[in-house]
């Protein structure tokens, strides 16, 4: 059974009555420009053919979340609080689509039910909150009458992780989630928010590494202060800078150097890695898988040595990846700290390459999966 049947099922066995909406998302993986979404930079994501549904309506009396997981949350609708659980994601939707001058009235007055259901793996960096939010996004604005273009869908569900969870993410996952075009890569230029389908030739495997990770810990935030501090000083002498994204690539040696470390690095890493983005996004569409392959394996590097986002785990996968015939690149994808390795292959090549790693016996993978681009959020009924 599909996610959005068994969200449908699990609603109905909860609440006894159908669901009056069902949206389905993906999660998504960054093909590449990592680290730069929160700095207005571009970023490459794919969607997942794996996605969550989300079925809502109006239970009887207060919010009430469930997933086929088992866990279930209760609390009062309208929502005034965070539970410090998986519901947040949703409950912080819908707090937020319910506070706006649109929404009807009554739609404040009834109760709040949803169901979950999801092929998505967990912890592996492929932005399952992402999906859940974009998923829940859809489906409540679909049971309230509104029906918000992709943008507005990622805007919303992107405000619901920063100001509801709390967790101070870019809106790359929201924006692939929602806007992703079927089959095809997105280039988002995520201070402009203009994307453009990008086709790919090239085979996508994800290696989920075992490291679970998490935004909610705090290296993440660590390395969005160290941007902005870096800003702040660049600016003191530079003070129509706008972004860091904007430094050229002719200065920033020079630039880079007058910061401490690890500043410097940092902004190294985040004025190439727009530059790779941009790059990568060209030469796939002029038909150079390779050199889309050395961009990603430069953009790994980078990631380990001036990012400092890499575990010794996720180099070693990348590196044993590399040494598999027909694979063109490899690198850890996601924020870092564990999750998982995107290896690109040619095309064609995506399933013998991922049979080679699962019987990597050394490295013990607990999953490696073709990717096969899916699309953005759909509502279902
Ligand atoms: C996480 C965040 C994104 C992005 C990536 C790193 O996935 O949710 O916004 O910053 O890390 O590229």
């Amino acid at each position: 059974m599909n996610p959005a049947q068994r969200a449908a099922d699990l609603y109905r066995a909860t609440f006894g009555e159908a669901p009056l909406r069902i949206a389905t998302a993906p999660g998504r993986v960054n093909l590449i420009g990592e680290h730069v979404d929160y700095h207005g930079g571009h970023v490459l994501p794919v969607a997942t053919a794996e996605r969550t549904a989300v079925a809502v309506g109006p239970a009887a009396g207060g919010f009430a979340a469930v997933s086929e997981h088992g866990e279930r949350f209760d609390g009062p609708w309208p929502i005034r609080e965070r539970r410090e659980g998986w519901s947040d994601y949703v409950a912080g939707v819908a707090a937020l689509l319910a506070s706006e001058a649109r929404t009807p009235a009554a739609a404040r007055a009834a109760g709040l039910g949803v169901a979950v259901a999801s092929d998505l793996p967990l912890g592996a960096g492929v932005s399952s909150s992402a999906a859940l939010e974009v998923g829940a996004a859809a489906a409540f604005a679909a049971l309230w009458e509104q029906y918000p273009e992709p943008r507005a869908l990622a805007r919303l569900a992107h405000r619901a992780e920063t100001e509801f969870v709390g967790v101070p993410c870019g809106i790359m996952d929201q924006l692939a989630s929602a806007a992703a075009p079927a089959g095809s890569a997105l280039l988002i230029n995520c201070r402009t928010l203009e994307m453009r389908a990008v086709r790919l030739a090239v085979d996508l495997v994800l290696v989920e590494s075992g490291e679970p990770r998490s935004l909610r810990g705090g290296a993440y935030a660590d390395r969005r202060r160290e941007g902005e501090e870096a800003l702040a000083l660049l600016r003191a002498e530079w003070p129509a800078l706008e972004r860091l994204v904007d430094v050229p690539p002719a200065r920033l040696g020079a630039l880079a150097a007058r910061l401490p470390e690890p500043l410097g690095r940092r902004v190294r890493h985040v004025v190439n890695e727009n530059q790779r983005a941009v790059l990568a996004a060209g030469v796939l569409e002029n038909g150079d898988p390779a050199a889309f392959g050395a961009l990603v394996n430069a953009s790994h590097h980078s990631l380990r040595d001036l990012y400092q986002c890499s575990t010794p785990r996720l180099d070693a996968i990348v590196e044993a990846a590399r040494a598999v015939p027909r694979v063109l690149g490899a690198r850890l994808v996601g924020a870092g700290w564990g999750g998982s390795v995107l290896v690109v292959a040619e095309q064609g090549a995506g399933g013998p390459v991922a049979a080679h790693l699962r019987g990597d016996v050394a490295l013990a993978l607990p999953a490696v999966r073709i990717v096969a681009p899916g699309s953005g959020v759909e509502l279902v009924s």
